[in-house]
């Protein structure tokens, strides 16, 4: 047994009844018309499931959904705080408000989510703004029907933050955005406090879910239709390790393999400092395993992957890669990188590009530092200035721009076997996309959406490929 062994709670009957009693209530208030929900959700994928089971529990206290918030009754942003631009986009949004509540006094609006869970935005969303009726923290998703219950009647304003950060709950009713792609949440929070890093401030404690469980959802899932699956978690790698039967990711994903079916399996994020060998074995050898490895690196000098904090340096993390080059054939490699870390030089930026021409990603997400109040980075000396950061930004995207363009210009030619995601708005065309994560546009009916077929790439532009149905 762990130290830190827990044992997951199930959502008490008494949120179910307030789910219940919150229905009663609005049916009263609406005389009978059914009430409607607008969610909006910034963020990871994590916050979007967290979303799905917010989504779930209003279903069940007899809500329906829209996506104008002028005809809704309950409005909920949920919230992101990884970076500072993602916060004013929550503030502007939330400021817009005010005048719907005037116009809809009736309006319940609430926000959640990993912003509310800093004390600081917190009390400047209470002094600022006032119209905001409900706030809870990610700690705070398992009394969500509570909280709301509370909101409806009191009439007051109910903030809930930072309980129970080492809980972990399960029996939430689910309410899918999706019917083929879904999200699976393994693993809760985060341990490794990455020096720039405010998720495991605002997200808690690492904490695993059971395997049986992870299973079951998966098996419903498969059931359901579902094609291509992502196993959720901040650092998937050291999933297990809170259980009482400590099991590792490599295990897990290859039992989740073993179910029958056509679906592709995915999982987000590894981390470089415990990818093991055991996990690019069990992708190599896995059945719906994508062959697709998202790994994120963040900078490519040693010297800023110390003062990051990560546990890893470049020789490690191009071993890694290696060997997964090496067993996994047609691998699409992706990564997350952080550009203008406090300290950071010219020259320590310069091992960042070279990393990426050396690894040849099929993409990237890219970001600016951004200090986030409370972590270590903070606080340290930051010289470079912001234009110049942009720079090397625009340096970083020109070179990933020609890496992806060639590798895209690579496949044309071959054969994919892609799933359809629908139908692109503007030219009617079919978006689909590869086990590698990889788009492809294509021409054909929308009834394939949802479907998997096999693609001739027939041209590259950039970063998409074109492509025809095989017949
Ligand atoms: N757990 C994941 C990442 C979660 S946050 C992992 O470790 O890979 C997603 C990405 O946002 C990070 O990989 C990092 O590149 C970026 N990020 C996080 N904090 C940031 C900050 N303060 N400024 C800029 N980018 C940041
Ligand atoms: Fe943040 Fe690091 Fe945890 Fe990822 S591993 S969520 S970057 S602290
Ligand atoms: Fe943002 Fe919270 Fe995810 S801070 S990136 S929504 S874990």
């Amino acid at each position: 047994m762990t130290d830190n062994f827990l044992k997951a709670e199930q959502l008490s009957q008494k949120q179910f009844e307030y789910m219940k009693l919150t229905a009663e209530i609005m049916d009263i208030r609406k005389r009978g018309e059914k009430p409607l929900a607008f969610i909006r959700t910034y963020g990871c994928q994590q916050n979007v499931a967290d979303s799905e089971r917010i989504k779930g529990m209003l279903a069940l206290s007899g809500f329906g959904f829209t996506d104008t918030p002028d005809d809704a009754d309950f409005i909920l942003f949920n919230t992101c705080a990884v970076r500072e631009h993602a916060e004013d986009r929550v503030f502007g949004n939330v400021g817009a408000l005010k005048n719907l509540k005037r116009r809809h006094p009736q309006i319940l609006i609430a926000l959640c989510g990993c912003m509310m869970e800093q004390e600081h935005v917190a009390n400047r969303i209470y002094n600022s703004f006032p119209f905001v009726g409900l706030v809870f923290g990610t700690h705070a998703l398992h009394k969500f029907p509570e909280l709301m219950y509370r909101s409806l009647v009191d009439g007051g304003r109910v903030f809930e933050r930072g309980t129970d950060d080492k809980k972990i709950y399960e029996g939430f009713p689910v309410r899918r955005d999706g019917s083929f792609k879904g999200w699976l949440p393994i693993m809760y929070g985060c341990n490794n406090f990455c020096t720039y890093c405010i998720v495991p401030y605002v997200r808690g404690r690492e904490r695993s879910r059971e395997k049986g469980v992870i299973l079951s959802e998966a098996k419903q899932m498969i059931n359901a239709g579902f094609k291509d699956i992502t196993l959720l978690g901040q650092n998937v790698n050291s999933y297990g390790k809170t259980l009482e039967n400590p099991v590792t990711f490599a295990e897990l994903i290859k039992e989740i393999d073993g179910i029958d079916g056509d679906y592709w399996l995915r999982f987000m994020t590894s981390h470089p400092k415990d990818c093991s060998h055991e996990l690019i074995d069990a992708i190599a050898g896995g059945t719906h395993i994508s062959k697709h490895l998202h790994l994120p690196f963040q900078s490519g000098s040693d010297r800023i992957l110390k003062a990051m904090n990560r546990h890893y340096d470049r020789k490690k993390y191009l071993e890694t890669i290696a060997y997964a080059k090496e067993k996994i054939d047609g691998l699409s490699l992706t990564s997350d990188i952080i550009v203008g870390f406090p300290g950071e030089t010219y020259e320590d930026f310069k091992q960042t590009l070279s990393l990426i021409k050396e690894v040849e990603f099929t993409s990237l997400f890219t970001f600016i530092f951004s200090p986030r109040k409370g972590t270590p980075a903070e606080k340290m000396d930051d010289p470079v200035s912001a234009e110049e950061k942009s720079k090397w930004f625009r340096e970083l995207l020109d070179v990933q721009e020609e890496i992806a363009a060639k590798r895209c210009a690579e496949m044309v030619g071959t054969t994919e076997r892609v799933l359809i995601e629908g139908v692109k708005e503007k030219t009617g065309e079919l978006n689909a996309r590869t086990s590698g994560n990889i788009i492809v546009e294509l021409d054909g009916s929308s009834e394939l959406t949802g479907t998997f077929q096999n693609v001739k790439i027939t041209k590259a532009r950039n970063w998409i490929l074109k492509g025809e149905l095989c017949k």
